[in-house]
């Protein structure tokens, strides 16, 4: 694995714009990334899709600077408020890609940015929000270095999304995203996601997702620590094998469209991601009584229709419904009626598979 190629030749072009903006959606992991070691290189590899409904959308605003009382200049805007409790975490993550990017100790930002999805969902804005402020960065980059190969931009936008945040490097294409390296996936790296190489069936055509709200507190667990909890753990060598072997499994499953193997591999990797942290010292739990009953509900379900509805979790209580196209009409009037009970102020988003990060 090289990371030397991401370190920037010399500038051929001076910077003259103030701003740039870009939008990036969130992802939900088919086989889960769950332990990292070094920097942000993830003990598996693991395969997203990406969403289009809920993203963030970031305008980075800068000027060359005159404070330097602190080893970056950033102002952090959410919403259209302040928010200087946000700044720390990107004051880390410009730490760790400053070698990479070295203009960026020249420059004050403003980092103005608004997610489509509520605050208080329990959806996680870092994926988006970190790759979209990475594009803007590397975007700035592109004017310096206009000769700069699209497939090297995509490539070190991704590896910077992923020293914000793991997950985050395979928000900026789509549908499909692969994150480390694994044999029979071609391209693939530890350093950056790639786009899913190969023939992927039209069942899966803008596949919907669509999210259940069950509980938009805080979670008692943030994902470093959790990641982190992974390396003593009894099962993680076994679950790190599982993760790659599952991958190998799901190729086949894609191109022929096998829905009963993706709905048992999708949910039994939901099921693992949350079985490591039951089984983690310490150990917890993330998800609630309504998650299960909602699980319930989608086997019951399934069973007396058989659609082919699934569901899958991230580090939290939320469910993420996943199911093809063609019964969006039946499944959305089954989340209606029988789901939506079981969410936070009955709220749910509609969301389906989308292609990635967009300038604007
Ligand atoms: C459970 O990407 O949030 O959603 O690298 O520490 O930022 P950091 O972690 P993060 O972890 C996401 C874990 C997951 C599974 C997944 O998305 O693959």
């Amino acid at each position: 694995m090289t990371t030397t190629k991401f370190h920037p030749e010399s500038y051929t072009q001076a910077l003259n714009t103030q701003s740039v903006s870009y939008e990036s959606p969130s992802n939900i992991a088919l086989i889960k990334y769950w332990g990292k070691h070094g920097v942000q290189i993830p003990k598996n590899p693991s395969i997203s899709f990406t969403l289009n409904n809920c993203k963030t959308t970031t305008k980075l605003s800068f000027e060359k600077r005159t404070n330097f009382d602190e080893a970056y200049d950033l102002k952090v805007i959410l919403d259209g408020k302040h928010k200087p409790g946000f700044e720390p975490k990107i004051h880390q993550f410009f730490g760790r890609i400053d070698e990479y990017l070295p203009f960026i100790k020249e420059y004050r930002f403003t980092i103005d940015t608004t997610n489509s999805f509520p605050h208080s969902s329990g959806i996680a804005s870092s994926a988006s929000g970190l790759s979209a402020l990475a594009l803007c960065l590397m975007e700035m980059e592109r004017e310096m270095q206009p000769e700069m190969s699209l497939k090297h931009f995509n490539q070190k936008a991704s590896f910077i999304a992923r020293l914000g945040s793991g997950s985050g490097c395979r928000s900026l294409e789509g549908p499909l995203v692969v994150w480390g390296e694994h044999a029979d996936i071609e391209g693939s790296s530890d350093v950056y996601g790639v786009q899913y190489p190969y023939e992927v069936h039209s069942v899966f055509d803008h596949y919907q997702d669509t999210i259940l709200l069950v509980d938009k507190g805080e979670k008692p667990v943030s994902s470093t620590v959790g990641h982190n909890l992974m390396h003593n753990h009894a099962y993680s060598a076994s679950r790190f094998d599982q993760a790659v072997e599952n991958l190998a499994h799901l190729v086949p499953i894609l191109k022929e469209g096998n829905l009963d193997e993706f709905v048992s591999l999708v949910e039994s990797e939901a099921l693992t991601l949350h079985a490591m942290m039951l089984t983690s010292k310490p150990y917890f739990i993330l998800m609630k009584p309504n998650t299960l009953k909602i699980i319930d509900k989608i086997w019951e379900y399934r069973r007396d229709t058989s659609i082919p509805v699934c569901f899958t979790l991230d580090a939290g209580a939320n469910v993420h419904v996943l199911y093809p196209k063609k019964d969006k009409e039946a499944v959305q009037e089954f989340i209606k009626n029988d789901l939506s009970i079981y969410c936070q102020d009955n709220r749910y988003i509609f969301d389906n598979v989308g292609n990635g990060a967009i300038k604007l």
